[in-house]
């Protein structure tokens, strides 16, 4: 960690998506704006509820596999969001000890909060910086003195995909780091989707209406970024498809005014999030 912190501006007079993200989780730390652009969404849209907690016991699959079973030892989260319970460094740091964690966020709250919790472990530090520029990230001090690149690494972009553009080139972004590193290296990613191009024309359109870049995909248009990396069991798919755990630890209790909401994905109406782990051979 730097000592020569200044604490960011953070902005209260619109929504982010870390701090949506982070009260559907049962977090504390949002505004007003935040949960008011959510309990406006999820009328048309209410699976979000129920996407963004299987996304984040999927993100505890993933780095569990990745530190348990591939023998992963370093990470970049890229969009890490807001701590929480189970944050990638306390998974992967319990099955071996000594993982070391890159987080990187484009808003400021998840730097102020980040510092806190990681004060005291020198195997992690975070950053704020926009995954758009992967250049930027590669040059940051931090990544050079946490992560050596002559090692498999396992890059995290885990309900972050649908934040790129199409003009972002998504297959850039996600592919800089994975196509220099080592084989053996991974890729684990989501992003919601849905098979009904009309209803995620309309879910891009209200959420880029509130300041948020998105863009809901099709599954089709996830495996075309991933060519040429080995797909790991049981593929990609609906991330609560992906190694389901029941006895996996819970998350926070859901707020009551989300409640309603809960359970809506069963209701069959098509938007999910789609997702898997993917190797360098
Ligand atoms: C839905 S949350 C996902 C958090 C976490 N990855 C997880 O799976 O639990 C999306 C996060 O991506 C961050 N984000 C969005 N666009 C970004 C960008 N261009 N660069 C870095 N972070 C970004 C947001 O600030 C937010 O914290």
């Amino acid at each position: 960690m730097t000592n020569n912190y200044e604490p960011p501006s953070i902005p209260t007079d619109v929504p982010t998506s870390a701090r949506a993200y982070g009260w559907m989780l049962g977090g504390k730390d949002n505004f007003d704006i935040d949960r008011r652009f959510l309990l406006d969404l999820l009328p048309a849209f209410p699976e979000c509820v129920d996407i963004a907690r299987q996304n984040r016991l999927f993100l505890y699959r993933a780095v569990r596999f990745l530190a348990e079973e591939a023998g992963i030892r370093q990470f970049i989260d890229m969009g890490c969001g807001l701590p929480t319970d189970n944050n990638v460094h306390q998974v992967a740091q319990a099955f071996s000890p000594d993982c070391r964690v890159v987080y990187v966020d484009i808003d400021p709250i998840v730097l102020a909060h980040g510092r806190a919790l990681l004060a005291s472990n020198h195997n992690t530090t975070v950053i704020t910086a926009d995954m758009r520029d992967q250049q930027d990230i590669l040059k940051r001090p931090e990544v050079d003195q946490l992560i050596d690149f002559s090692e498999p690494v396992a890059v995290l972009f885990l309900s972050v995909v649908h934040h790129l553009a199409d003009d972002d080139d998504p297959r850039r972004v996600l592919r800089t780091i994975i196509d220099r590193a080592v084989p053996g290296s991974y890729l684990a990613l989501s992003q919601v989707v849905t098979d009904d191009p009309q209803r995620g024309a309309e879910m891009t359109a209200r959420i880029n209406a509130s300041g948020i870049p998105w863009r809901t995909r099709q599954p089709a248009d996830i495996d075309a970024l991933l060519d040429g990396l080995e797909v790991v069991e049981p593929g990609l798919l609906d991330i609560q498809r992906w190694r389901p755990d029941p006895d996996q630890p819970s998350l926070q209790p859901t707020d009551p005014a989300l409640v309603p909401y809960v359970g809506a994905t069963n209701r069959g109406k098509g938007i999910y999030e789609y997702g898997g782990v993917v190797r360098k051979p």
